[in-house]
């Protein structure tokens, strides 16, 4: 176990910050593969938590220096094609699996990349096709990223219309010189166009997401981007603190310049303004849900996704680099749009990594989502698993506590402000001793 929790005050280091699954997937392989298919064969014994659909749609306009996703920024509209005509065949494989047959989705996610890339005929043909191949009426959530400006009339009309209930709007920062200078495509002028349609269509919950500490980022950009958020008025507000994974133009230019440090705001600036930015939002009558997560009004405003996925659901992945976990097995699929669409067009199902989870794993993996919620509440745990975790976690609990940055009350773990702001910190700490390494990648 390391030796000290508390946070990390230095430089932003090149290295994956965001913990959102575990084992890490550095434990995964591809010799696994196998559990993968006796996953699917049977069905759940008994009741079968949850089902999410997830689709990944890995185009953009262009690669933001700073993104560390599998997104391709060069394919022509037959090569896009191909691809959605291959996410789903896989849909259609694995619907007929016998742990899948006669569920339905209880929510469904597009995620990417961008899945508003595609136009309005790709999108109504893409999700008729699923729907007749696993109708998602009875889902509560379905939740759609969008590139502000990819978006016109049209787009958002027809987004509304396949069914979506949550657009999540990647914004990230208000002021065209950080965006220009971060790589992104789009400008602000877009942002507001965007928004304005959004809400004329009346979509039940609209999310922008923020990152505290793009390039050049200042104090002074940093209170605009608050003020701006607060006019808006969004129905939820994510803020991600900017990491530096390896894969980034970030990193390429650090490595390039022989640079350990990225040239953005230390660790301890990124918590200060999203705790700034927290306590703004608060004020105006948000509630904060989540490490990462301010929503307006927390009985209409849910996130289906995230608490069904960190609740142990099972997810149905589909697309290039999709994770899934279906009965206790995690996979991801092949990671190059290639390979992806080979396997498909061979016949085959397209896993790079598997991992079969063992029950402690999973109460672990369980434990460590919903301590980024900012509250775990140990009755669930003795209920789910038989396990009692203020017993098994108590010396790394009492640490924590000691440095201020959790207090248990009442049968509840409860993270202080600055031990939310540094959740993903904190985790490395209940891993098993086997799954502490310096990277989580
Ligand atoms: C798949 S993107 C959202 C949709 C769309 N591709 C876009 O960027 O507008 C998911 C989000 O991840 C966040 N993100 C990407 N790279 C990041 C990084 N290096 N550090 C922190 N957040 C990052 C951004 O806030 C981004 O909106
Ligand atoms: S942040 Fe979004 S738009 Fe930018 S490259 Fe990544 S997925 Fe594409």
């Amino acid at each position: 176990m390391p030796e000290s929790t508390a946070p990390e005050k230095k430089g932003t280091r090149a290295g994956n910050y965001f913990i959102s699954n575990y084992p890490p997937f550095s434990f995964w392989s591809e010799d696994n593969a196998a559990a993968v298919e006796q996953a699917y064969a049977t069905p759940h014994e008994g009741t079968p938590p949850a089902l999410g659909l997830y689709h990944h749609i890995p185009f953009c306009r262009k690669r933001c220096h700073f993104c560390y996703f599998r997104v391709y920024t060069d394919k022509n509209a037959d090569e896009i094609k191909h691809y959605l005509d291959c996410t789903v065949r896989e849909l259609e494989t694995m619907a007929r699996k016998p742990l899948i047959e006669g569920r339905k989705p209880h929510f469904v996610y597009f995620g990417g990349g961008t899945p508003s890339y595609l136009s309005p005929s790709q999108l109504t043909e893409l999700t008729d096709r699923m729907k007749a191949l696993l109708p998602w009426d009875a889902a509560e959530e379905i939740a759609f990223e969008a590139e502000p400006g990819t978006l016109n009339p049209n787009k958002v009309k027809a987004i509304k219309d396949i069914g979506v209930t949550r657009l999540s709007l990647g914004i990230e920062n208000f002021d065209d010189r950080i965006l220009e200078i971060n790589g992104r495509a789009h400008r602000t002028k877009e942002v507001y166009r965007a928004y304005e349609r959004i809400r004329a269509e009346g979509f039940d919950q609209v999310n922008i997401d923020l990152i505290a500490g793009m390039l050049e980022e200042t104090e002074e950009n940093w209170q605009r981007n608050i003020e701006k958020t607060l006019e808006l008025q969004p129905d939820s507000v994510t803020i991600y603190q900017m990491e530096v994974p390896y894969n980034t133009g970030i990193y390429k230019d650090m490595k390039a310049s022989g640079s350990l440090v990225a040239p953005i705001a230390d660790w301890e600036t990124k918590r200060r303004w999203v705790k700034e930015a927290f306590a703004a939002l608060e004020a105006d009558g948000y509630t904060i849900s989540s490490g990462y997560t301010a929503v307006k009004d927390p009985s209409r405003t849910k996130f289906i996704y995230r608490d069904s996925l960190w609740g142990g659901a099972d997810l149905l992945g589909l697309g290039v680099a999709s994770f899934s976990h279906a009965k206790g097995v995690h996979y991801q699929n092949l990671t190059e749009i290639d390979d992806y669409d080979k396997a498909l067009d061979a016949g085959r199902m397209p896993i790079k990594r598997a991992l079969q989870t063992t029950e402690e794993e999973r109460m672990i993996r369980e434990f460590i989502l919903r301590m980024k919620l900012g509250k775990v509440e140990a009755g669930h745990f003795s209920e789910k698993f038989g396990v009692n975790i203020l017993e098994r976690f108590d010396s790394q609990l009492a640490q924590i506590h000691d440095e201020g940055l959790l207090n248990v009350e009442d049968g509840k773990i409860i993270l202080t402000r600055d031990g939310l702001l540094c959740v993903d910190n904190l985790l490395h700490d209940f891993f098993l001793p086997q799954h502490v390494t310096d990277q989580i990648v």
